[in-house]
């Protein structure tokens, strides 16, 4: 790889969990991280220690446990969030503390109260707090694409005498456009005194849809880092998809002329890790990880294809880390093609796991021919989210239901060593099966979100289900799978249960 490539910033743990219903537990953000790490992120904002007790840890725990990637912190300009973030991120061996501090007219009348001069010297004093602590000072002035061109030049350079050694020039409210951001880039690349010695970012929102647009703008540009998430997710619209801004540099590279370090092939699992993780669904005919994204329907690309791929195709699927062959195991596979299967799909089983995997892959292709990669990916998935002891599993069901009844569930629950049996009515089979599983364990958790959906196509298609419980002040996702969607729902309704 030569010198000349672009940063790929990861903000899915502090951005991106900053979108509605997206907060991660501290394993689950470890996960994701480990990931990361695999998949070669340069950079990976772990979280914004000082806002909670909660995040400290998971970026503490990030920065001693993943080794590769930079671990950053976020901090305002402020002495108590640079020290918090300093300290959270110290087990890490390499270390960024990222500080913050509005520069538009707007932000800094009304949510500051600041004068520009203040603000000014905020900044600068901020980078100097952090290299107390670190070299790697990464400087961003909030909404800065709504800031005074001039302004943002003089903080730039003010920042690069405090020792900032990346200066990131969020679009924070989503406002730019793709000419406008590469045109203040060019501008502060060419007058910033100091613009040689350090690295600039883009950071953008994609309230306009114009995320991934502005990016690639941007670099065009002269911009070496770019700070994003997995399939976009963030606040309002989402951030910048990483894997766009990736996969377009990569399948342009004769137009941008530059990569970055990203193992293409992880791509997949990660999109899938997120979704999973988080339970923000990925929309079918999202670019590169929708599940339309490689599909051809009409008959004539199809036709094309056959014949020679690249008619219709700018990518391959195995590009992103899929199979372009999507079927791959049945009920006759051993286990040693499951495991080979599962390794190649970037997971890296324990020995319990594989064989506690393997039954449910039996159970599953006794009811389902075909099992594609997808299938397995959320089954592996599944069983490793398992804890290692779940106080309450699901033993039986049965849900009576018809146009003209009262939908009515009864379960046997495994509560401890005890089976319970309870039943109850519901507005639909799924509500009675919660109520039932609700009256087995004598909970009664508020639900906050149910999704239902299909892992691949076909009426035999397995279901994944996805459960948001709250319960004192504690908010839980859990997750299920299976052939049958109540069974699915079920399951991870008692993954959330047995989380809480
Ligand atoms: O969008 C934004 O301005 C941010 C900053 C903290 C960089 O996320
Ligand atoms: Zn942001």
């Amino acid at each position: 790889m030569s010198e000349d490539f672009v940063r790929i910033f990861d903000t899915t743990l502090r951005d991106g969990e900053q979108c509605p219903g997206a907060a991660m537990s501290e394993d689950e953000k470890l996960e994701i991280a480990h990931h990361l790490a695999k998949m070669k992120v340069d950079i990976i904002e772990a979280g914004f220690p000082v806002s909670s007790p909660v995040q400290f840890k998971a970026v503490e725990r990030i920065a001693r446990e993943v080794d590769g990637p930079v671990i950053c912190g976020l901090a305002r300009a402020l002495k108590l969030d640079i020290e918090s973030a300093a300290k959270a991120i110290k087990p890490a061996k390499k270390q960024r503390i990222h500080t913050f501090l509005a520069s538009s007219p707007i932000h800094m009348k009304h949510k500051l109260g600041k004068t520009p001069s203040e603000v000014l010297v905020m900044a600068r004093e901020a980078v100097k707090m952090a290299k107390d602590f670190v070299d790697d000072v990464e400087f961003s002035p909030e909404d800065g694409t709504r800031s005074d061109w001039n302004f943002l030049r003089e903080i730039c350079e003010a920042v690069i005498e405090a020792g900032a050694t990346t200066i990131n020039v969020p679009d924070t409210v989503g406002y730019t456009t793709p000419e406008q951001y590469g045109e203040l880039f060019h501008f502060l690349i060419s007058n910033v005194r100091g613009a040689d010695k350090i690295i600039f970012s883009a950071h953008c929102h994609n309230d306009l849809g114009l995320a991934t647009a502005n990016s690639l703008s941007a670099i065009k540009n002269g911009v070496r880092q770019v700070e994003c998430t997995i399939n976009g997710i963030g606040e309002r619209a989402g951030n910048t998809a990483m894997e766009e801004v990736v996969m377009a540099l990569r399948t342009r590279k004769n137009f941008y002329e530059i990569t970055t370090n990203i193992d293409t092939t992880l791509i997949s699992k990660g999109s899938y890790l997120v979704k999973n993780i988080t339970g923000m669904t990925v929309q079918p005919n999202k670019a590169i990880v929708g599940a339309n994204a490689f599909a051809h329907e009409s008959g004539i690309h199809q036709d094309g294809v056959i014949k020679n791929r690249e008619t219709y195709e700018i990518m391959t699927p195995e590009s992103i880390g899929l199979e372009s062959n999507r079927m791959v195991l049945g009920r006759h596979s051993g286990r040693a093609g499951f495991k080979d299967r599962i390794i190649r799909l970037g997971f890296q089983p324990k020995t319990d796991e594989i064989e506690l995997a393997y039954n449910k892959f039996l159970e599953i292709a006794d009811k389902k021919k075909e099992i594609f990669d997808e299938d397995l990916i959320a089954l592996f998935t599944e069983q490793h989210r398992k804890t290692g002891v779940s106080r309450y599993s699901l033993e039986y069901f049965q849900v009576t239901n018809g146009s003209k009844t009262v939908p009515t569930a009864t379960v046997k629950i495994k509560v401890d060593d005890v089976i319970i049996e309870e039943s109850s009515t519901g507005d639909g089979p799924v509500d009675a099966t919660f109520k039932a599983i609700e009256k087995a364990v004598k909970l009664e958790p508020e639900l906050s979100k149910l999704m239902i959906s299909p892992v691949t196509e076909g009426k035999d298609a397995l279901a994944e289900s996805s459960v948001t419980l709250n319960f004192q002040g504690k908010r839980v996702v859990g997750k299920g799978s299976s052939t049958d969607i109540i069974e699915a729902s079920a399951l991870s309704f008692i993954d959330a249960l047995n989380r809480l």
